[in-house]
């Protein structure tokens, strides 16, 4: 640096009183930040004590699963998940990615056996367009995470899963999913009465969680085989070639509603405290 001074640094005075009154002063505006984030919160998330339990998996929200399965599922996957002979697998270890996706596009409950579980309209009570659906789809996908593990949807939702890199999703694409899905993504015929379905309709979610779940004859892509980005830029891809707009409609951060909003104020107001703590503490 050209403008750098040769002159030592002034002997810092020492003045416990203006110290402390400095870290009072601190602390007092960290507390103000935070009493209006809060308030923020609040005001913008009327059911923030919600959110919270969807949030972090609790033991009310196993329960609240475990209540939805034993009504929907039970019969074909088991009392304790471990599936039922010539009725359904086991659910063990395939985590809630495999519930929201099977869940949310319709296919489970299964109706009928067929040589492949279809996309239908999801049950009312497991439509991720409402609310209450999405809490249950969350408490059903609890319960099985509980038992087993396995991969989990990801935080995201909506547009925010498209990565900013279409063009390499569309390389991905064409090396990973186009020989069953086509190059545009208007899915194909396999062998014995399968298909690879349309990409047009699946949600952003939908076309994660397919990835991470390999539902039937298609391969599952973990975060060794495609990272979250290069997924996040396969969705980018996909919704670029399928005309952009999800079907099902409202998956906007608009169109999910104080959830989604109340989160988003929590996490800026969040950052910008913890970066006026740390401003004042460089500044001290
Ligand atoms: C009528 C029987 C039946 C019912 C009811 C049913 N399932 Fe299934 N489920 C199946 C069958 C059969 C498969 C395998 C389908 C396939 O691979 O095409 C399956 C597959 C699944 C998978 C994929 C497993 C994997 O390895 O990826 C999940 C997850 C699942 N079901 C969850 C559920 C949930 C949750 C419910 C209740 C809301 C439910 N199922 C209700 C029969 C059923
Ligand atoms: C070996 C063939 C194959 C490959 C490769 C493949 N898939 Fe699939 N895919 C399928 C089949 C079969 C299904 C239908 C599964 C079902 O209905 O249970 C499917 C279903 C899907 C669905 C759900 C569609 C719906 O209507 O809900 C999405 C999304 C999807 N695949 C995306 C991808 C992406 C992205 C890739 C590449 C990273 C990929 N697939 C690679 C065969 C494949």
């Amino acid at each position: 640096m050209t403008t750098e001074t040769t002159t030592p640094p002034a002997p810092r005075k020492r003045r416990p009183h203006g110290k402390m009154r400095r870290k009072f002063a601190g602390l007092l505006a960290i507390g103000v930040a935070l009493l209006a984030v809060g308030g923020g919160y609040t005001l913008f998330a009327p059911n923030a004590e919600q959110n919270q339990a969807i949030a972090q998996p609790d033991a009310a929200l196993v329960a609240k699963g475990q209540e939805l399965y034993n009504a929907a599922c039970i019969t074909c996957h088991g009392s304790n998940l471990q599936g039922v002979a010539e009725r359904g697998p086991s659910l063990i270890g395939v985590g809630d990615a495999a519930v929201y996706f099977q869940v949310s596009s319709g296919r489970m409950p299964l109706a009928r056996q067929e040589a492949q579980a279809g996309r239908k309209p999801p049950l009312p009570q497991f439509d991720p367009d409402t609310e209450e659906g999405r809490a249950n789809l969350d408490a059903l996908g609890a319960y099985v995470q509980a038992n087993g593990g396995g991969p989990e949807t990801p935080a995201q939702t909506g547009a925010a899963l498209r990565g900013d890199d279409p063009a390499r999703g569309g390389q991905l694409f064409r090396l990973n999913c186009a020989s069953c899905h086509n190059f545009t993504g208007v899915g194909g015929a396999l062998s014995s009465g399968k298909y690879a379905p349309s990409l047009a309709t699946p949600t952003e979610e939908q076309i994660y969680t397919a990835m991470l779940t390999g539902p039937q004859n298609m391969p599952k892509f973990g975060d060794r085989q495609l990272t979250s980005e290069e997924k996040r830029d396969i969705i980018a891809y996909v919704k670029s070639v399928t005309n952009g707009s999800n079907q099902v409609g409202g998956y906007d951060l608009g169109g999910l509603g104080p959830t989604t909003e109340g989160v988003v104020i929590f996490v800026v107001g969040l950052t910008a405290v913890i970066g006026f703590a740390m401003w004042l503490g460089a500044k001290n």
